[in-house]
């Protein structure tokens, strides 16, 4: 029979919920039944995954289970072991400070950075419409108040990022914090979800109430899928319970007065979002960040090598022949390819020693790396992506 991948992995989905219900409630006997229920769905999903992002997730979740086995087996609950770190974890600061209410709320949550990020927008290579809408949506408003206010009540702003890995999403959120200079928080949605078992809606609202101190804030949220599909299905309470606390924070997050409120989402699975993230009012701005394109790959070339351009100067290597072989790969995986063919002339000038102190790069250095490059972003992801951005999944 062939392998039905969304009932596996609802099965699967389902047997994790029970897992962590039946450690939260001290249960151990059954929480290890489903453990391993859960081990086992996610092997067969691991080997059963026609996209390789999938094969990937599924099978460091299948090694992230295994030890939580170990840990088990060794005599620990890890889901009530990570429930009481926060609370303790959260309390130092304020030691001495007696018991007081409202003493959680006023901590700061940590997630906010403490530097303003140097990079602008101008650092980001391509990108063109998503960098318009940026500008539209979040720089603008900030520069031109009251023509803004004369057409709008209020000027928040609630972006999806979605696209491939490595295609600039983070880097993109970082770049706009460096735009508005203005207070940034980065959080990833899967970290919150792991870290605080129990605690994360908690967390979640006081994030935002953090976020409120704030005349003018950016925050980042990345994995924005990890907060499940939809709410009906038979998912973990946790992670349902956090999609709401966030959903109802969220619309609550509004700019008062002329300060501004940014919202900024990140995922690579943008088809596995709760459709409640992505109705109007929610995450209203969607924008693809795709892979590079001409440009913006002779872009990455240049900066590879701007310091030293004597290192292709004269050679066979040519920037338009790597921005033509360059194609389909994301700004990360160009930025390692580059750093590779750099590495193997620097290999060759280590053993040859030439007089003239270096060896030119060469075409045969490029061809051989991407050679064995895998490129991790498949022809199907990206039909994948189409499909989402056309509305069709
Ligand atoms: N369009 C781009 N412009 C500039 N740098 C990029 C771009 N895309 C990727 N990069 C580089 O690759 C790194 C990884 O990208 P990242 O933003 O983490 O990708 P994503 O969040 O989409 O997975 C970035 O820190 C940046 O150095
Ligand atoms: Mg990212």
């Amino acid at each position: 029979m062939a392998f039905d991948f969304q009932t596996k992995l609802k099965t699967y989905e389902s047997a994790l919920a029970k897992t962590k219900e039946s450690f939260l409630a001290g249960d151990v006997p059954s929480g290890s039944m489903f453990l391993t229920k859960a081990i086992e769905l996610s092997a067969e999903l691991a080997a059963n995954s026609a996209i390789d992002e999938f094969k990937a997730r599924f099978s460091t979740e299948n090694a992230r289970l295994k030890k939580i086995q170990s840990a088990v087996k060794a005599g620990n609950n890890p889901f009530l072991k990570k429930q009481a770190a926060p609370v303790e974890g959260g309390s130092p600061e304020k030691e001495g400070n007696g018991n007081g209410q409202g003493k959680e709320e006023s901590q700061p949550t940590g997630f906010f950075k403490k530097d303003i990020p140097s990079v602008t927008l101008a650092d980001v290579a391509g990108l063109e419409e998503v960098k318009r809408e940026i500008r539209l949506n979040v720089l603008l408003p900030l520069q031109n108040p009251d023509l803004y206010f004369r057409y709008k009540d209020e000027t928040g702003s609630r972006i999806l990022m979605y696209g491939p890995p490595g295609c600039g999403k983070s880097f993109v959120a970082e770049c706009i914090a460096g735009e508005l200079k203005c207070a940034y928080a980065v959080l990833s949605v899967a970290d919150i979800l792991d870290k605080y078992v129990g605690e994360a809606p908690k967390r979640v609202k006081a994030i935002f109430d953090e976020a409120e101190k704030y005349d003018n804030c950016l925050l980042f949220f990345d994995e924005i899928d990890s907060l499940g599909a939809s709410r009906d299905s038979d998912e973990s309470s946790h992670t349902k319970d956090v999609l709401t606390a966030f959903l109802t924070c969220m619309s609550g997050f509004k700019p008062k007065g002329k300060s501004l409120k940014v919202i900024i989402a990140a995922t690579n699975r943008p088809w596995a979002l709760d459709s409640a993230l992505i109705r109007g009012q929610r995450f209203d701005t969607q924008l693809y960040v795709t892979l590079p394109d001409d440009e913006a790959r002779l872009f990455f070339v240049k900066k590879a090598f701007k310091k030293h351009p004597e290192l292709i100067e004269g050679s066979d290597l040519t920037p338009q022949y790597m921005v033509e072989r360059l194609e389909g790969f994301s700004g990360a995986d160009i930025t390692t390819i580059l750093a590779k063919t750099k590495d193997s002339a620097l290999a060759r000038a280590l053993e040859e020693r030439p007089v003239e102190g270096y060896c030119k790069v060469t075409k045969e250095d490029f061809d051989k790396t991407v050679d064995n490059y895998r490129n991790p972003i498949t022809p199907d992801s990206l039909l994948q992506f189409e499909a989402f951005r056309k509305g069709v999944i």
